[in-house]
């Protein structure tokens, strides 16, 4: 697809996106941003991919926050503007009608702990490691890290992790529900292909409509998004999969599910 920074390849209905800038960690600079949300734009409308997995090049990092460099110049209006960006990205991730998985090998720092927090699950290698040091440069994970956080974990964890700027440990991350499945670095391709293997197993109705529920919990207050809810839930019962999914149990077969 001719991209400067990031990758795309897809097996049957697996996509996976690797983010390539492994001499600077992966670090996520403005063409980052621009190709990303074009790739999930693209996605969003590829019927026959059912999963996404996001990773970074190499060994060493997921991806190490936003790139240091390309901010350190930067004005206030620049800065803000770059925030926008960011967030707009990581909502489109979160919307995405396919579930995202983040496969994290290494370091998953600022931004690159919350462009982890955007996809749907996380699975880590116990060599990852978590954290928002912005702190430390005298800012903080103003591209809508700190509200996402704070719903994901908990105001109490959230606010510990934005103000020490400490480094997390996979297996603390892991206690803490940052990351769904932790795994030894040997283990990680294969965990991360098996989730992905059973999720592209299920309706991509009830996927999508099941999204469009916990991004409602996560955005709009308790009645607000129940109304979603019962919406998204007619959506995916009205559908044939559903149908598909019901009927297979009582037959007792495994479902063959077809998107619709
Ligand atoms: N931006 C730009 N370049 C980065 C980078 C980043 N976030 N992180 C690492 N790099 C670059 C380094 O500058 C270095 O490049 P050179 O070889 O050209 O000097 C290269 O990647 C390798 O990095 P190190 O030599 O530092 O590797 P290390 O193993 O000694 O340390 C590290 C690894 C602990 C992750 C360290 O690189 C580090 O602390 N990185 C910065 C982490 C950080 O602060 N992230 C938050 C960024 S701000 C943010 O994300 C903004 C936001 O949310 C709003």
């Amino acid at each position: 697809m001719g991209f400067e920074t990031i990758l795309f390849k897809s097996d049957g209905p697996v996509g996976t996106i690797t983010i390539n800038r492994p001499d600077a960690l992966n670090a996520l600079n403005s063409t980052v941003f621009a190709e990303l949300y074009e790739l999930f734009d693209r996605i969003a409308q590829d019927q026959a991919l059912r999963v996404v997995v996001l990773k970074g090049a190499g060994e060493k990092s997921f991806v190490a926050g936003a790139d240091i460099r390309e901010m350190a110049d930067m004005s206030r209006t620049q800065a803000e503007a770059r925030s926008w960006n960011g967030m707009r990205l990581y909502d489109r991730m979160r919307r995405l009608p396919q579930p995202l998985i983040a496969s994290i090998q290494g370091y998953a720092l600022g931004g690159g702990m919350l462009i982890a927090l955007a996809c749907d699950i996380r699975i880590a290698s116990t060599a990852a490691s978590f954290g928002y040091p912005e702190i430390k440069l005298g800012i903080f994970p103003g591209t809508g890290g700190t509200v996402l956080l704070d719903r994901l974990l908990g105001a109490a964890a959230a606010r510990a992790i934005c103000i020490l700027g400490e480094r997390l440990s996979a297996e603390r991350a892991w206690q803490l529900g940052i990351v769904s499945k932790l795994v030894s670095p040997g283990e990680l391709a294969a965990a991360t292909q098996e989730a992905a293997a059973t999720i592209a197993g299920y309706s991509p109705v009830a996927l999508r409509e099941l999204k469009r529920a916990l991004n409602a919990s996560l955005e709009l207050d308790f009645a607000a998004a129940r109304e979603i809810e019962i919406e998204a839930y007619g959506a995916a019962f009205d559908s044939q999969d559903r149908q598909e999914g019901m009927n297979a149990f009582l037959e007792k077969r495994p479902p063959r599910f077809i998107g619709k």
